[in-house]
């Protein structure tokens, strides 16, 4: 039995104080016998990441904290970058890797998301490692080739071990903010693509327990739904995680 994942992912959004803010609401509103059932992960900006633990760690609430990137080398000169012993000493036990906006805006490559998800495991920190294709791609039809490729490149020297416990999240980019959810059957084909193609690499059993999340315009009316296929293991959520209530209403869809 897989156990759900429910990730926020606050993008470039809230400052310290409003992410304190936030996340004494979120702890209020979140019950810790929930921990069995989902397992709670609130990425933050860098800068929100240790008032944020500082909150949960106060209130002994169940919620992990996690980064939204970080640089594979672990010290040196890389100007604005952040290294995994940074968000290490902090507190994360997650970290977001490859996420579409990165990958466009920034331009982190297949091999960067590697090198970033095999740092991440020798540092103790669990990956959430984003895959997903754009709207060209899905319009011809090749999303599944392209989705399979982004989970191999990702994925390549990791052992089986290790891999079983890094999560990828599939965020169709054309779903991402615009409200354009993907429907469940949609998002259910190219999860259970993701966890086929763990099955090429690593076998039955790695593919069985590995998380796959859906993300893109998850929200309270449209989770259960998705929550319900077979393939998906939860959500990597943006807009919707930006306010307590319905980010709590998302957890309580997996309990
Ligand atoms: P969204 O973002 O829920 O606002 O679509 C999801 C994500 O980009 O992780």
């Amino acid at each position: 039995m897989r156990k759900y994942v429910m990730a926020g992912n606050w993008k470039m959004n809230n400052t310290i104080a409003e992410g304190v803010q936030l996340a004494q609401e979120l702890s209020n509103n979140y019950e810790n016998d929930w921990a069995d059932k989902v397992e709670v992960v609130t990425c933050t900006p860098y800068v929100d990441l240790k008032p944020v633990v500082e909150v949960f760690d106060f209130d002994k609430c169940n919620i992990g904290v996690g980064a939204q990137n970080c640089y594979f080398e672990p010290s040196g000169a890389f100007t604005g970058e952040i290294s995994i012993p940074m968000i290490k000493e902090i507190g994360c036990s997650h970290c977001i890797i490859g996420h579409s906006e990165r990958r466009e805006i920034f331009g982190e490559t297949n091999e960067m998301v590697n090198k970033k998800a095999q740092a991440l495991i020798e540092g103790g920190i669990t990956p959430i490692i984003c895959v997903g294709e754009s709207l060209s791609v899905r319009d011809d039809g090749k999303y599944d080739e392209f989705v399979r490729d982004q989970v191999k490149a990702a994925f390549a020297g990791i052992d089986a071990a290790d891999a079983e416990n890094c999560i990828v999240a599939y965020e169709p980019i054309w779903a991402i903010g615009t409200g354009r959810t993907a429907s469940p059957e949609q998002a259910e084909e190219v999860c259970a693509a993701v966890r086929d193609e763990i099955k090429n690499i690593y076998g039955e059993s790695v593919a069985q327990n590995i998380r796959v999340l859906y993300g893109g315009s998850m929200k309270p009316e449209n989770a259960e739904g998705l929550l319900a296929k077979e393939n998906i293991d939860g959500g990597l959520i943006g807009g919707a995680a930006l306010k307590a209530d319905s980010f709590t209403d998302l957890i309580k869809a997996c309990l």
